[in-house]
């Protein structure tokens, strides 16, 4: 029988750099995130959604684009098990996408991050109790630390918020990574100053709907769509291709 993350201390984790402890931090960091979240409202609660997307996107970009290929390769049921994950990934990308058009006061924000919350929860359970003691039990502590340095590597350099539309595993996701990071990182900081200094609001607000209408423009690039299973493919590309499949009329 394998053993959770949750019940194994930093050391038996391979140490402060073991890719084990570093998913660990940030999967105690989210539950921390997700009570201030709940216990907040108006600006307070759209800028810790804003923290917590900063570090919900990038940890599972990091996973999708370098752990799990890996993992695929190395671990018993690794292709079950990572194709569940990503499926779970690609469920949070698109009822994220639903929440970034509600209203964070209203009744129905608190309900849909309700179901946010439920499915993230249960990422974090699959990731600590399923897939990561399968690899532990396969690899040296040399091999977690360098995991943890590729993922680390990514994490920091990933889009922060949710692209439903992008494949979830290589090529596609790769080839995403710079652009959307570069539009993602500058909405993140329009957002900011939205909130943070009335004066420019309205522009910091509009310039964050024209990096966003760019960020969904670089989503539908085919290729950035291709190298997913079919089931975390999005409803939303399937549409898209066959618009572009369609013979135009003149
Ligand atoms: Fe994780
Ligand atoms: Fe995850």
């Amino acid at each position: 029988m394998y053993k959770s993350l949750a019940d194994q201390t930093e050391e038996q984790l391979g140490g402060w750099f073991s890719v084990l402890s570093r998913q660990k931090r940030d999967h105690v960091e989210l539950d921390r995130l997700i009570h201030a979240i709940e216990n907040a409202r108006g600006r307070e609660r759209e800028e810790q959604l804003t923290v917590l997307c900063r570090l919900v996107f990038p940890h599972a970009f990091a996973e999708e684009s370098v752990l799990w290929p890996y993992l695929r390769r190395h671990v018993p049921d690794g292709e079950e098990l990572t194709l569940h994950i990503e499926q779970e990934h690609q469920e949070i990308n698109d009822l994220f996408t639903e929440l970034e058009k509600l209203d964070p006061d209203s009744a129905e924000h608190r309900e849909l991050f309700t179901r946010i919350v439920a499915v993230l929860r249960e990422d974090v359970r699959d990731e600590e109790d399923e897939l990561l003691p399968r690899f532990q039990n396969r690899s040296s502590r040399t091999e977690l630390v360098r995991m943890g340095a590729a993922w680390e590597a990514v994490r920091r350099t990933a889009p922060t918020r949710p692209h439903p539309v992008v494949a979830r595993r290589p090529p596609g996701n790769v080839l995403a990574a710079a652009p959307l990071t570069v539009l993602d990182r500058a909405r993140d900081r329009l957002d900011r100053l939205a909130r943070a200094d009335r004066r420019f609001s309205a522009a910091a607000r509009s310039g964050g709907h024209l990096l966003a209408r760019a960020a969904g423009r670089i989503e539908h690039i085919t290729p950035l769509t291709k190298g997913e299973d079919p089931s975390t493919h999005s409803a939303e590309t399937s549409r898209e291709e066959h618009r572009s499949s369609v013979p135009q009329q003149h």
